[in-house]
């Protein structure tokens, strides 16, 4: 049986752009997602069109009532949401933002505290306003710094006294791989020059640590942390060129956390900046902001992945934005994401036994098709025993790496609900505890219907994780 410590922090994760819906009411601006109807897997387009899954999402912009109402049925302790940038600021570069967008959210975070759960806010999940991404081509244009300021000073201000937890980036690294999704960079990927896209990277990091900095002089009690996509690397065989590949593709993720646990950039990353013929334009205050560090270390863990100095082998897998080579070892999901639950003990000890932070697992979910089906009381739900057992798979990890010390403030699932899928804008990839009735061409009742693991996570939260 596994210890959880007390308080930890149960509960489920979504991102405003792939459950809310609603894409244009109340003032809301355009943001990358409503021009991505394909996800990263096809071209964007050039305005909204009726095949994109995310302009209607779960409508949870007006069902957020009842769908919160259901995760307190879980137990959750912690909601994991983000804000629509371009709710708050609908072009991006306004000077005042929009009192609905700002309203809205108000609503959204009293309603998680009647019910005690905290709401766990990303300030940033792949949602940048569209106009951002078109005038000023995203963060390459050093400009965003003093959008995003003027975004989060916002935020920070008007839920200083609702949200404890925030999150600067979602998955800050996928910009290396997903530039315009996460980065809003309209230069499409093969003509962006890595000198454009690491100075990028230099602006995300300098305003990431701004926000850490704004928000702790407006809450001392805030908690702010940085979000990875963690990919743990495995040699694909022993031979030392592999594993010094597994070095190189650690840093790429590592670099992110290191900056913001460390405050400065490694050396590592200097060479590959030499070596790269790559300039990172500093302002001098560039080094000081950069050492307002987090409070805490966040990261999505879906898969591991393998690396190998073998050009031949090299060929990447089609996993969680940063492809990877596949493990022969592993079975992998529908959508070819290898499933390695120890994976997840790995990360954790990785990351604990270099930053000595606490960690927030704030994505983990397995992503099936499922089948809605009338069970014998009459009841639709779905016999998702496949989700429950990649679950529970990795909390038994969860609970392995506390034995081995590691300090865990929470665990939220992706998805908690169904949503539209990031990397493939479809709704039959399915994460949730509950089932929405919607489907990929548009229809359905948007009805909300209890799967099995809604009561297998429930026990598991009362229990607090003793029915692992
Ligand atoms: C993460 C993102 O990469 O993985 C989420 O932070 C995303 O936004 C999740 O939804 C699962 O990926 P997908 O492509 O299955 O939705």
């Amino acid at each position: 049986m596994y210890k959880f410590p007390e308080g930890f922090l149960w509960g489920g994760a979504v991102a405003a752009n792939q459950c809310e819906g609603a894409y244009r009411e109340d003032g809301k601006g355009l943001s990358i997602q409503d021009v991505m109807p394909k996800g990263i897997r096809g071209k964007r387009t050039e305005s909204p069109t009726e095949d994109n899954m995310k302009l209607v999402g779960i409508d949870f912009y007006h069902r957020y009532k009842e769908d919160i109402k259901l995760f307190a049925e879980m137990g959750f302790k912690v909601f994991r949401t983000s804000i629509a940038w371009s709710r708050i600021f609908p072009n991006g570069d306004e000077k005042e933002p929009n009192e609905k967008g700002l309203a809205f959210y108000d609503d959204l975070f009293d309603e998680c505290h009647k019910y005690g759960m905290e709401p766990l806010v990303t300030i940033s999940h792949y949602e940048t306003p569209l106009y951002l991404a078109e005038h000023y081509n995203g963060w390459v244009n050093r400009e965003m710094i003093g959008f995003y300021e003027r975004y989060v000073r916002t935020i920070f201000t008007r839920y200083k006294n609702k949200v404890k937890y925030w999150l600067t980036f979602n998955e800050i690294n996928s910009v290396l791989h997903a530039p315009f999704m996460s980065g809003g960079i309209n230069t499409p990927k093969e003509n962006l020059s890595e000198q454009d896209l690491y100075q990028a990277v230099h602006h995300e990091l300098v305003a990431s640590a701004l926000a850490t900095k704004i928000g702790h002089e407006i809450n001392p009690e805030a908690k702010i942390g940085c979000m990875i996509l963690s990919m743990p690397t495995y040699p694909l065989t022993p031979s030392p060129d592999d594993m010094i590949e597994v070095m190189k593709e650690e840093h790429m993720n590592y670099f992110f956390g290191d900056v913001h646990v460390r405050g400065r950039y490694p050396g590592y990353m200097k060479r590959y900046f030499k070596e790269h013929n790559i300039k990172i334009h500093f302002e001098p205050e560039d080094e000081e902001i950069l050492k307002n560090t987090v409070d805490f270390v966040s990261f999505s863990y879906y898969m591991s992945c393998c690396a190998t100095a073998d050009k031949e082998k090299q060929k990447k897998g089609n996993g969680n934005l940063l492809g990877g080579v596949k493990n022969p070892t592993l079975k992998e999901s529908a959508w070819g994401w290898q499933i390695d639950p120890k994976g997840l003990r790995y990360v954790l000890n990785m990351f604990y036994d270099r930053y000595q932070k606490p960690l927030f697992i704030v994505e983990n979910g397995l992503g099936a098709v499922d089948t809605l089906i009338v069970d014998e009381n009459g009841n639709k739900t779905v016999e998702d025993d496949y989700r429950i057992q990649y679950l529970n798979d990795h909390l038994v990890q969860v609970g392995e790496a506390l034995l081995d010390g590691v300090e865990i403030m929470g665990y939220t699932t992706w998805g908690c609900i169904d949503l539209v899928s990031a990397s493939t804008a479809e709704l039959k990839k399915r994460y949730g505890f509950i089932y929405v009735d919607r489907n990929d061409d548009g229809s359905g009742t948007l009805e909300r219907y209890r799967k099995k693991s809604f009561y297998w996570y429930k026990d598991v939260i009362s229990s607090n994780g003793k029915t692992l």
